[in-house]
């Protein structure tokens, strides 16, 4: 409980407060991010390039999907308890800047190394997926760009969303994985990989 002298002290140190903001530069939100990002490059790399097959760019990620996902992390309905855990520690602010900041950092596709199935995979991708994830797989706003993301990190989704394992759920990425063979999901994942 605060007493009514306690109160009075509040009171008088928020208004001198108000009455004299200190001189600091404000940094811009993408300067923000980077420094609430200085963690994340342990597994998401630097600038957003992941080191790890299994664990996704952020790179040149659409900055509202970022967000999004880290929220859907937040709130539980993502899992990956670590992930979960990381971002439930973030203010909002915090989440808004990071995303900011990773979405102008520039992506790097890996090189292609089996024609053959980047072929399949992208006549297979003309058909099924570009109606959402668009003609260059950059998506829009919500919807995520897919281009020269990680092939693991690829697979491993698709899966995830086809087996309704309950790690991600969408309504939309289930019906449209429901049909895939794992040899489909191979190619579609080596194409997407290697655009630019
Ligand atoms: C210990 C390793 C690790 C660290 C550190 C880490 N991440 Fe992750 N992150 C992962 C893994 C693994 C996934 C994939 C989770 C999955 O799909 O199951 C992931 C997924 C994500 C995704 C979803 C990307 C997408 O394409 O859907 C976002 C956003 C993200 N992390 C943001 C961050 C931010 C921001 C930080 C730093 C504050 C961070 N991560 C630090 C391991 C890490
Ligand atoms: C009807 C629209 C729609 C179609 C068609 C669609 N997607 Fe998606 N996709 C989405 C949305 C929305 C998300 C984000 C869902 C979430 O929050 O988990 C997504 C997420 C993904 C992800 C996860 C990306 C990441 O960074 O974690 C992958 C991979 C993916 N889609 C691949 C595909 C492929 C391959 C196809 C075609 C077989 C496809 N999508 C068709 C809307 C679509």
């Amino acid at each position: 409980m605060i007493n009514t002298f306690g109160l009075a002290c509040l009171l008088l140190s928020f208004s001198a407060l108000a009455a004299d903001p200190a001189p600091v530069a404000t940094p811009t939100p993408i300067k923000s991010g980077q420094e609430s990002a200085q963690f994340c490059r342990h597994c998401h790399g630097e600038a957003g390039i992941s080191l790890h097959p299994d664990i996704p760019n952020l790179a040149g990620q659409n900055a509202a999907y970022l967000l999004d996902q880290m929220n859907k992390f937040a709130a539980g309905k993502r899992k990956n308890e670590f992930m979960e855990g990381l971002i439930k520690a973030l203010k909002p602010e915090e989440r808004a800047n990071i995303a900011l900041y990773f979405s102008q950092q520039k992506v790097m596709p890996q090189p292609a190394r089996n024609s053959a199935q980047t072929e399949t995979g992208g006549k297979l991708y003309a058909k099924l997926c570009v109606y959402c994830h668009g003609d260059n797989a950059y998506g829009s706003d919500s919807i995520p760009r897919l281009a020269g993301q990680q092939t693991v990190y690829l697979q491993l989704s698709l899966k995830r969303y086809r087996s309704g394992s309950g790690e991600r759920i969408d309504p939309r990425m289930q019906s449209y994985t429901r049909n895939l063979k794992d040899n489909d999901i191979d190619n579609l994942a080596a194409y997407l990989a290697s655009l630019r």
